[in-house]
C-alpha cells in the first residue's frame, strides 16, 4: 500500500491518540498503593466471600491463622500499609504464601483487603 504525503497527520493523530490512551492505562494499572474500595460495604461481602474461597485452608475461615499467620493482628511480617499488604497477596511471600494475581484479579484483591481489614478493627 502507498502511503501518501496527506495520510501522514492522520496516521499520527491515530496513533498519537492510541500513546496517550496506553498511558492512561498503565497509570492506572501502576497505582497499586491505595484501595479504591476502602469501607465500601458491598466489597467487603464480595473480599469475605473470596477469602473464604482461597485462603481459610492456610489462614482459618477468621483469618486467625493456622499454616499462614493470623492477619486480624496488627503484626505484619511483611508490612501491613495497603501498599504492602497488596504486594503480598499479588505476589506472593518466600515462606509459602503463594501469589495470587494469576488467580485474582486487582479489584478482587483489593475486596479481600477491604475485608481483612474490618476484621482487624474487631480487636
Ligand atoms: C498454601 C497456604 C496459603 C494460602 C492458600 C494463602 N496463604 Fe497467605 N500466607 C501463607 C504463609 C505460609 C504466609 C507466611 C509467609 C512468610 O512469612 O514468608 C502467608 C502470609 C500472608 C500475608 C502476610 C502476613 C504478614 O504478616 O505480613 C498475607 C497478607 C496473606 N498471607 C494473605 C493471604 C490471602 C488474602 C490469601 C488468599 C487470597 C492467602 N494469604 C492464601 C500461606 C497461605
Amino acid at each position: 500500500m502507498k502511503t501518501g504525503i496527506k495520510d501522514l497527520p492522520r496516521c499520527c493523530f491515530l496513533s498519537g491518540l492510541l500513546l496517550i490512551s496506553l498511558s492512561f492505562t498503565i497509570a492506572i494499572a501502576a497505582d497499586n498503593t491505595k484501595n479504591p474500595f476502602a469501607g465500601n460495604a458491598e466489597a467487603i461481602k464480595a473480599g469475605e466471600k473470596l477469602f473464604d474461597a482461597n485462603c481459610t485452608d492456610c489462614h482459618a475461615g477468621d483469618a486467625t491463622g493456622i499454616a499462614g499467620p493470623n492477619l486480624t493482628d496488627d503484626q505484619w511480617t511483611y508490612g501491613g500499609t495497603d501498599a504492602d499488604v497488596f504486594q503480598t497477596i499479588s505476589k506472593g511471600r518466600k515462606g509459602g504464601m503463594p501469589g495470587w494475581s494469576g488467580n485474582l484479579k486487582d479489584d478482587e484483591i483489593w475486596r479481600i483487603i477491604s475485608y481483612l481489614r474490618t476484621l482487624a478493627t474487631k480487636k
